[in-house]
Parts: structure tokens; C-alpha cells; sequence
């Protein structure tokens, strides 16, 4: 899967900006705050519909413009598509692909696959679960549109069940009825999950290995909040009634605490390295290969599943990293997908690719690198 060009307006700091990519890897060259995490943004939030920022999508909208407007051209083997995605000032956003509209954006998931590794991804073991769970959730967006809408719903659910609690009224018969709806997109939501884990658990093991290259063997698994491992082939109705039997369970207490106590909000996928827990007894240098590990795992099991590398997008990542983990995620980087790199110091990037620089709202390729004069050395004003 390829982004062939992206054209944006009024997009964050971007007035308007026309980029076409290279096909392979890609060097974007700039100071901080030159734009560089804002062209990546754009172009995830064509696969997502959601910025990697979390940022509201009003935040997207470049302060004192109109309409944002992110287009590109992308390519899926022979097929090329345009997809068009327009944010307005006010009132929903609205989508079109080759140029015919959409009835839900959520259409347009699927027609571009990217995964996105930020420098706030190094802490995806040390933080809360819900880090991790959104990043299980992520993949099965990119793996199966419908994913998107179940877990919409099971936020929908989720709060309006809460907020019937918070209520302080205590109402089986209507508490029944967030139950059920609670559990029924809850369990697609985690039986999604379950089959996320099950694809990228052999791709974690070798992605570790290629990236520590020591022996240690890295594995996912996954606690229900109401304790225990859960079954990797349960069906979607199976854990249905589990959430189900789990809501009564803690109902009482739910009443006491005036929130949802249990659920596949309050999981936790575990990153385990020799079957001991990555986030209580792996070192700091040990949690942040588990991180790139889970990332390049996650790309290796789309590209698996769906026949086709996602595109790839690692912004601001070399500059993290040591020297040693630089050199082993370059070289694990794949060759056959199109990569997008950003950084502040080539230097950082022992990588090759077409060389661009963004600055003062513009991208321009400066040639192929490294070594390209004019870029060696930090890029400052
Ligand atoms: N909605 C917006 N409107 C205008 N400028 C914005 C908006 N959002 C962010 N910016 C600007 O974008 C710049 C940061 O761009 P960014 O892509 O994060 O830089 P970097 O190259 O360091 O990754 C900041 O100067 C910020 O003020
Ligand atoms: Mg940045």
C-alpha cells in the first residue's frame, strides 16, 4: 500500500501543501515545529479517522482558517483511489472516496493501512493499560473496518451506563438493559482483540529477536478484568455472555462505586518477555525494544493478514533510541513498504531513502542520503 501524493489545507500549521512521496523510505528533514508530526498526522488520519495526537478534530483545523481539507492518491497494488476527507469549521466532518461521497467516513477505513510509531509509543509497556488496549483495538481497525463502529458503541454503552450510575438511582431493570449492550459490543470488541493477539504473537517473538537479538522469547497475553487468562479462540458471543455474567457479578459494587467496575475497558494485555511481565520486571532498556518489538509486529501481522504492507510512519523515533537499538530497527525495517521517517538530526537516521526538508510550510526533497550536502548535521535555522 502506497500514499502516492497528499495534498493538504487549513491542515494544523499547513495552509496548503502538495507532497508526493517516494515510493520506498522517506527522510523528512526539519526543526522542531517545522511541520514534520502534522504531515505524518495528515496522512494517518486518512486511515484512522482519528488523529494519532488524540486531538479533537477541531484542534486539526489550521487556527484562523477555514475548512480542513487532507486528499491523497493512494495505491493498493494496481488500483489507485483518491479519498478526500473535509473537516469543517462546524457540523460533521465529511468524506469522499474517488470523488463520490461517503454515508459514514468509517467507509473509507480499510483503503489506507498505516501503522504509526511515535516517540510516546517507547512507553507503551511502562504506561496504563489503556495504552495497550488501544493499541489491540488500533490493529483490528486496520484489519477489520467493522472494528471501528463496535468499539465506538462499547465506548457509547460504557458512558452511558456510568452516567446511569453516577445517577445514584438504583434500577436493575434499566441497569439490564446497559448490561446487555455494554456486553454485546464489548465481546466483538475482545473477541477482535483475541484474534489481534493470536496474529501478531508469533510475529512479536521473531520482530524481539530481530531487534535484541539476545534469546529471550517476547509474548503477548491478556487478563479479563474480572481476573484469569481468556480463551485466544472464544467467539464473539462467548464473551458476550462473559461480560454479561461478569456485569452481575459486580453489580452491587458497581452501585456502591457509581462506575462500571468491570469490562473489556478495564482489561490488560501483557507483554511478557521469558513469561515474566515486561511493565513490573523488565528494565528500562528491555520495555523499550518490547515497545519497537510490538510496533513492527503489529506491521509484519497486517502485511500478513491482508496481503499487503501497511504503510509505515516512525516520527521522531531514531533520536530515542541508542545507538545499538538505531542500528537493529533499521535494519529491521521492512524493504518492501513504503516508510515515512521524520527527525530534527539526519545524523540520528542510519537509514537511506529520498531526503526531504520541511520548513516555513513547505516539503522539498533536497536528494537521496545520507550525506546529502546541505543536510548533514542537525537541521536548525
Ligand atoms: N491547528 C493549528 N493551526 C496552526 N498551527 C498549528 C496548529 N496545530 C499545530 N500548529 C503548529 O504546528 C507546529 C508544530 O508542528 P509539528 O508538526 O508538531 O512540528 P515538528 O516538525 O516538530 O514535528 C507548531 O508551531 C504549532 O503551533
Ligand atoms: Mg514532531
Amino acid at each position: 500500500m502506497k500514499v502516492d501524493w497528499v495534498a493538504l489545507g487549513n491542515f494544523r500549521s499547513y495552509d496548503t501543501l502538495e507532497w508526493e512521496p517516494d515510493p520506498g523510505v522517506n527522510l523528512l528533514l526539519g526543526a522542531n515545529g517545522a511541520g514534520k508530526t502534522n504531515l505524518l498526522e495528515a496522512i494517518a488520519y486518512l486511515s484512522t479517522l482519528r488523529s494519532f495526537r488524540s486531538a479533537p478534530d477541531s484542534g486539526l483545523i489550521r487556527d484562523g482558517g477555514g475548512a480542513a481539507l487532507v486528499r491523497a492518491g493512494v495505491s493498493s497494488g494496481d488500483r489507485r483511489r483518491l479519498i478526500e476527507v473535509e473537516l469543517p469549521l462546524s457540523g460533521p466532518r465529511r468524506a469522499q472516496l474517488d470523488k463520490s461521497g461517503l454515508q459514514k467516513t468509517a467507509d473509507l477505513l480499510g483503503v489506507i493501512r498505516v501503522i504509526a510509531f511515535l516517540p510516546e509509543d517507547l512507553d507503551l509497556v511502562k504506561r496504563g493499560p489503556a495504552y495497550r488496549r488501544d493499541l489491540l483495538d488500533a490493529v483490528a481497525v486496520q484489519l477489520w473496518a467493522a472494528a471501528h463502529h463496535d468499539q465506538t458503541e462499547l465506548d457509547r454503552a460504557l458512558r452511558q451506563r456510568n452516567a446511569f450510575l453516577k445517577s445514584g438511582l438504583r434500577d436493575d431493570a434499566t441497569l439490564s438493559v446497559w448490561d446487555a449492550r455494554l456486553a454485546q459490543s464489548g465481546g466483538r470488541v475482545m473477541s477482535r482483540r483475541a484474534r489481534v493477539i493470536a496474529t501478531l504473537a508469533p510475529h512479536l517473538a521473531t520482530a524481539y529477536a530481530d531487534v535484541a537479538g539476545g534469546s529471550e522469547r517476547a509474548a503477548i497475553g491478556y487478563v479479563a478484568s474480572w481476573g484469569g487468562e481468556i480463551a485466544p479462540d472464544a467467539t464473539a458471543a462467548e464473551f458476550t455472555t462473559s461480560i454479561q455474567e461478569a456485569l452481575e457479578r459486580s453489580r452491587r459494587a458497581d452501585y456502591e462505586r457509581r462506575l462500571t467496575t468491570v469490562g473489556p475497558h478495564r482489561d490488560e494485555p501483557v507483554l511478557l518477555l521469558d513469561d515474566v511481565d515486561t511493565r513490573t520486571h523488565g528494565s528500562q532498556g528491555e520495555q523499550r525494544t518490547m515497545a519497537l518489538a510490538v510496533k513492527l509486529a503489529a506491521h509484519r501481522a497486517v502485511a500478513d493478514m491482508t496481503g499487503e504492507p501497511p504503510v509505515l510512519l516512525l516520527d521522531d523515533v531514531f533520536s530515542e533510541l541508542d545507538a545499538d537499538r538505531s542500528a537493529a530497527l533499521a535494519k529491521t525495517l521492512p524493504l518492501d513498504t513504503q516508510t515515512v521517517i521524520t527527525s530534527a538530526r539526519p545524523e540520528d537516521v542510519p537509514v537511506e531513502g529520498a531526503v526531504w526538508r520541511v520548513g516555513d510550510g513547505r516539503v522539498w526533497r533536497v536528494g537521496d542520503g545520507p550525506g546529502v550536502p546541505g543536510v548533514e548535521g542537525a537541521v536548525g535555522r
